[in-house]
């Protein structure tokens, strides 16, 4: 008899995290209330991770395309941004969930880069990994990488991934959209070479662990090839 086939891990996964302003508005009720709800969602799944064998869950939270949103919504992110940091922060520790910020967040307001310098101190030990996206663009972050390898004086795939924000992270595995747009928006674009994609049409604030794990369950089918065969 064959040995069963163990089936496939993801290590790595990351989340579009889309549809909140659609979720608001099909119940009536201010954007806000949507990336509140969004901001909830978050907690949940981070919560679920220690069920998974997710290592690194890296997530989506603000682009840096999404400065171009009025001055009230960006606001609202901002806030909501503060307010998680500060009640999420001990469960992290509690967790043994590991903080870690890409993109270009050391630019954001001085009060929110202060309290996540405080939160990459204090959870550094974890053992999983939960990296948040914020200010971040996939085309700046290629080219940022490029310029540091090439300053170094050896510019190759290597070298660029080596400097980029997820030089520390296992290989993507998985990536997800939520709320039934087909595009990357500028994320990841380097680490998605060769990840899984799944796009689902559950609007952000309303997925749930139970639909990590279908995509997980999902993942654990596909065939990956890198080019083989
Ligand atoms: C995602 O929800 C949250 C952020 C981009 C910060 P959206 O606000 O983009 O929601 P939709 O796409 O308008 O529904
Ligand atoms: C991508 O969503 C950014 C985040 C989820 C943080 P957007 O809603 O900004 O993307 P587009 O504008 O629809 O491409
Ligand atoms: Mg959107």
């Amino acid at each position: 008899m064959s040995k069963p086939e163990k089936t496939q891990e993801a290590r790595h996964v990351a989340i579009i995290m889309d549809g909140n302003g659609r979720w608001a508005k099909r119940k009536h009720l201010p954007r806000v209330m949507g990336h509140r709800k969004g901001v909830e969602a978050v907690r949940e799944l981070v919560r679920s991770l220690k069920d998974t064998p997710v290592e690194c869950l890296t997530l989506y939270a603000f682009s840096s395309e999404n400065w171009k949103r009025p001055e009230d919504e960006v606001d609202d992110l901002m806030n909501l941004m503060r307010k998680f940091i500060k009640s999420d922060l001990p469960e992290f520790i509690a967790n043994d969930v590991r903080l870690k910020i890409i993109g270009d967040w050391q630019s954001l307001a001085s009060d929110i880069v202060e309290m996540l310098e405080d939160a990459l101190a204090k959870t550094a030990h974890g053992s999983r990994t939960l990296a948040v996206a914020l200010n971040y663009g996939g085309q700046a972050e290629i080219a940022q990488a490029a310029a540091k390898a090439a300053a170094a004086g050896e510019v190759t795939e290597r070298s660029i991934a080596a400097n980029l924000y997820t030089a520390d992270l296992p290989p993507l595995d998985l990536l997800i959209r939520t709320s039934g747009e087909v595009r990357l928006s500028n994320f990841l674009l380097w680490q998605a070479a060769y990840a899984e994609m799944i796009f689902t049409e559950v609007l952000w604030p309303d997925f749930t662990p139970e639909h990590l794990q279908d995509a997980l369950d999902q993942f654990a089918g596909r065939e990956r090839r890198f080019g083989g065969r």
